[in-house]
């Protein structure tokens, strides 16, 4: 198996003063190329901190975390923002983007980062705009666009680097229920094409569109299950 996300016994222990908090008591799991997975579990169960190890946020207390086969554990902070911006696309609950900069300079933001020229960054932010469903919207600002259009503009951006994993923590936290809807389909085409996605959520039909459900309780994984269908009219495995 080709494995682009492989954690194995990670812990993550929080400081305050002279307490102690293990937010991460022991995770393993590994994510296979075009994998869509989806974590669950209660507020407070670990999630995000587990989401911040994967994107290179944050390092783990103790364990290994290998990103395409390199270890993330022996990386300095520059080398960590290199394999973020290369390998790495986000997506956040409040899309996270820039107010007064229009939605196509928001989708070339990780190429400026990258070092692409102007012309470059415009074609490929073009190309994943179109991915989105978004054409004809490149220069409105995102006060200007619906919630969902802005999760659009923050799933493109996220694509346009061409990442090995894309991540988003519960990218439809604020959309409404059809909206939402609409946001899986866009990501379940996008996996389709084989962009591999692991995504936050505590919403049973939301992560019902993934094909693996990782549960968190307490900083633990308690299951870790691959649905044999996915809900919006996949056909059953054999
Ligand atoms: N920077 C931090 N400092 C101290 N405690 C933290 C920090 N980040 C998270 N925690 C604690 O770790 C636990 C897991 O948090 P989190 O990963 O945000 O949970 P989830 O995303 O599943 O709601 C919580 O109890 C939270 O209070
Ligand atoms: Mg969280």
């Amino acid at each position: 198996m080709n494995s682009v996300i492989s954690l194995t016994d990670i812990r993550r222990v929080f400081s305050m003063g002279d307490q102690q908090f293990e937010a991460l008591k022991g995770i393993s799991f590994d994510v296979a190329a075009g994998e869509f997975v989806a974590i669950m579990g209660a507020s407070g169960s670990g999630k995000s901190t587990c989401m911040n190890i994967l994107g290179c946020l944050d390092l783990p207390t103790s364990g290994c975390y290998l990103l395409d086969g390199l270890d993330a554990g022996g990386m300095t902070a520059n080398q960590l923002a290199d394999i973020r911006n290369k390998k790495l696309g986000f997506v956040f609950q409040g899309f996270n983007l820039l107010a007064r900069t229009p939605a196509i300079e928001n989708v070339e933001l990780p190429l400026v980062y990258a070092g692409f020229h102007a012309k470059e960054r415009r074609v490929k932010a073009l190309s994943a705009m179109e991915q989105v469903g978004l054409s004809g919207k490149e220069n409105n600002h995102p006060s200007q666009l619906s919630g969902g259009q802005q999760q659009r503009v923050a799933i493109a951006r996220a694509l346009v680097n061409n990442p090995a994993v894309i991540l988003a923590d519960e990218p439809t936290g604020n959309l409404d229920s059809s909206t939402s809807e609409e946001i899986m389909g866009l990501f379940t085409a996008l996996n389709r094409q084989g962009i591999t996605i692991i995504m936050v959520t505590h919403e049973h039909d939301v992560a019902a569109y993934a094909g693996r459900q990782i549960t968190f309780k307490d900083g633990k994984i308690i299951s870790d299950t691959k649905l044999a269908q996915s809900v919006d009219g996949g056909e059953p495995m054999s």
